[in-house]
């Protein structure tokens, strides 16, 4: 059986999802990572360093901005070219990437991305970090003046966009990398290579070379919840949501009698089940009542979302489907693919079930969290409509007491840290069998 099949998941890809993930913040812009990691790269190669540095540059350029969850945060970066508030999103970034094993060699360089070059002397930073930085800081500015220009009239403004650059060699940039800017972009297809439809092909090609480096299942589920936090700080009203449904699903999963393997994977899949969220505008997360129908609409797309950051990340399998349908119905009802009642696996009705629960028990901007009574009421009538397995929520209602705590985290054991990575490295995360 498909869903028996252990996970098998290169590093590599999931520094793409990461990527994903966070680009979608931007809205109407998702490719600004891929264009860092694009020109960072093409600036190491004019300097000379060697495939494994490339390689490095690369994944750091991915990774540089996964502290920006909020459509605020990433306007600010946008639209000022040194701005005061910048170094939130380095530390976050820095936190989450440096309790992560596989990733803490870009922690330092993302902590630094916009630091300027002068700073370094007083740094306790190695020279290497601090030149990754700076040619993070370097790329990522060169994108933010050039990005109102691709595909319009770049080639015309490449010696603005340079002269912008050169006002801050010394300063802000180590001027060696200046000058390899100045050089690089002489050359058309640098700036060519940048418009939306040839990036995305670039990083895709790129993202098909393997680092080789398969994830354990314990880092697997360490990056899944590195990906559930950033969603949650993107709506402080659902914090911890992700992890609750994750905790529920795998819980649910345990008492359904499904085997190790499948319970590990509903926990993953039900950290990464709302991604797609983060394509969702802040204000329409955050309003405190009814959404208007074009809000729901918008809000609708976010399992899609899911999906599209999801299917691409080979190994994970059915998993990504089980987190893509966790709003469909056994009804055909639901949204957004409407799979057929045969094709909603038990892995998927579960997730569904703990994404219903946990959100109705917990306080929302419109409403306050529900006590177990009314949950209990509403998903029998959920039940009773089909839109939720109705053998699942009986299933709840046998543990019904056991599901409210989990839910709302107030068991002992489950009050942790949200990324609690010391106790993930004794027991796989895993908080309760
Ligand atoms: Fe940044
Ligand atoms: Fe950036
Ligand atoms: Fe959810």
């Amino acid at each position: 059986m498909q869903s028996d099949l252990a996970l098998s998941v290169d590093l590599r890809q999931m520094i793409m999802a990461i990527e994903t993930a966070v680009s979608l913040v931007g809205m109407n812009d998702t490719n600004h990572g891929k264009r860092v990691a694009f020109i960072a790269s093409q600036l190491g190669q004019e300097l000379g360093y060697d495939e494994q540095e490339l390689a490095y540059l690369f994944e750091l350029g991915l990774l540089h901005d996964c502290g920006v969850s909020t459509e605020q945060m990433h306007a600010g970066l946008v639209n000022h070219f040194d701005w005061d508030e910048a170094h939130i999103h380095c530390e976050i970034g820095h936190r989450l990437l440096s309790h992560f094993k596989p990733l803490t060699g870009f922690s330092v360089p993302v902590l630094h991305h916009h630091t300027h070059w002068t700073d370094f002397a007083g740094l306790a930073v190695s020279e290497r970090d601090a030149r990754m930085a700076n040619l993070i800081f370097l790329a990522d500015r060169i994108d933010v003046i050039a990005f109102p220009h691709y595909g319009v009239d770049i080639l015309l403004e490449r010696d603005e966009i340079l002269a912008s650059i050169r006002r801050y060699s010394g300063s802000y940039f180590n001027p060696e990398f200046v000058d390899a800017f100045s050089r690089v972009q002489r050359h058309e297809a640098f700036w060519i290579a940048l418009e939306d439809r040839h990036i995305t092909r670039y990083v895709w090609d790129m993202g098909n070379l393997q680092r080789r480096e398969p994830l354990t299942l314990k880092q697997l589920k360490q990056l899944s919840m590195i990906l559930a936090y950033i969603v949650d700080q993107k709506s402080p009203c659902t914090a911890k949501h992700a992890l609750r449904v994750a905790d529920l699903a795998k819980y649910l999963a345990n008492r359904r009698g499904l085997t190790q393997v499948q319970c590990d994977k509903i926990e993953i899949a039900a950290l990464l089940h709302d991604l797609g969220k983060l394509h969702t505008p802040d204000r329409i997360l955050e309003k405190a009542g009814p959404l208007s129908a074009t809000e729901r609409a918008i809000m609708h797309q976010h399992s899609f979302e899911t999906y599209e950051i999801l299917r691409h990340i080979r190994g994970l399998g059915d998993a990504a489907r089980w987190a893509a349908y966790h709003r469909e119905g056994v009804n055909g009802g639901g949204y957004p693919f409407h799979p057929h009642e045969r094709d909603l696996s038990i892995e998927a009705r579960i997730i569904a079930v703990a994404d219903i629960f946990q959100a109705l028990v917990q306080r929302r901007p419109y409403r306050p969290g529900l006590e177990l009574s009314e949950v209990l009421d509403v998903l029998d009538e959920m039940a009773a409509g089909r839109r939720v397995d109705a053998d699942v929520v009986e299933l709840v209602e046998r543990h019904a007491a056991e599901c409210f705590e989990i839910a709302r985290g107030n068991d002992v054991a489950f009050n942790q840290p949200y990324i609690d990575f010391s106790r993930a490295d004794t027991d796989g995360v895993s908080r309760r069998s």
